[in-house]
């Protein structure tokens, strides 16, 4: 990701945040219903209490809060390269880490977290052909001990090409090269699809 698409993201993020403070809209998802959704699917790979959660690209913080009201609270690091988003997420979350950036702007040790999780922070469209996506993908598998769970925009359902999106089955090609145990559902959201790569 260049300077430039950095600073899109950022700058996108700051003036969705001014205009509907804390509320999924201000995350670009249309409503709750659709964030939760997603969250359900990552939690489904198998996330219990008291696990190590790594989440990739975590907005206001929510899958944190997500978790503690279906009584499963987590170890959670949260990072994001919106400093105006995990602001307001550190205010909510004090038992929480956060950093600002990206996943190639830290220095975890490999295997530093139970889970490595991600929604929605991989559907900046970035005209690579999903190279960076796919850059992601692979680290937040060396960073997991038991696994990784992310969604993405499914390219079938979609129309419109400002959004990045791919179909499940290019990724879980690229995801299968790199894990033993890898699966797809698709079945939750007409333009969604979540993979689990397991260790
Ligand atoms: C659709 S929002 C989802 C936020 C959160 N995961 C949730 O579901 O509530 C996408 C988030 O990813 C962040 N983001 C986008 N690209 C990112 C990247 N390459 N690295 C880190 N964060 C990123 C954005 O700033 C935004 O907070």
């Amino acid at each position: 990701m260049n300077e430039q698409q950095r600073k899109r993201i950022i700058d996108k993020h700051r003036d969705s945040l001014t205009r509907h403070g804390y509320h999924p809209h201000a995350l670009y998802w249309s409503g709750r219903d659709i964030q939760e959704v997603r969250f359900q699917m990552l939690a489904n790979i198998g996330i219990a209490s008291g696990d190590s959660v790594l989440d990739v690209g975590c907005g206001f913080g929510d899958f944190k809060s997500w978790s503690e009201q279906q009584d499963s609270p987590l170890q959670y690091t949260g990072i994001d390269l919106s400093p105006d988003l995990l602001a307001q997420a550190k205010g909510y979350h004090q038992d929480a880490v956060f950093f600002t950036g990206d996943l190639f702007d830290m220095s975890f040790e490999n295997k530093s977290f139970d889970w490595v999780i991600l929604s929605g922070a991989l559907n900046e469209q970035l005209h690579d052909e999903s190279a960076y996506a796919k850059s992601i993908i692979a680290r937040m598998y060396q960073l997991c001990r038991k696994g990784t769970a992310f969604n993405m925009l499914d390219a079938r359902a979609l129309t419109t090409h400002d959004l990045h999106s791919q179909t499940p089955k290019n990724i879980l090609i690229f995801c299968q090269k790199l894990s033993p145990n890898c699966s797809v559902i698709d079945d939750y959201l007409a333009n969604d699809f979540t993979i689990y790569m397991m260790r």
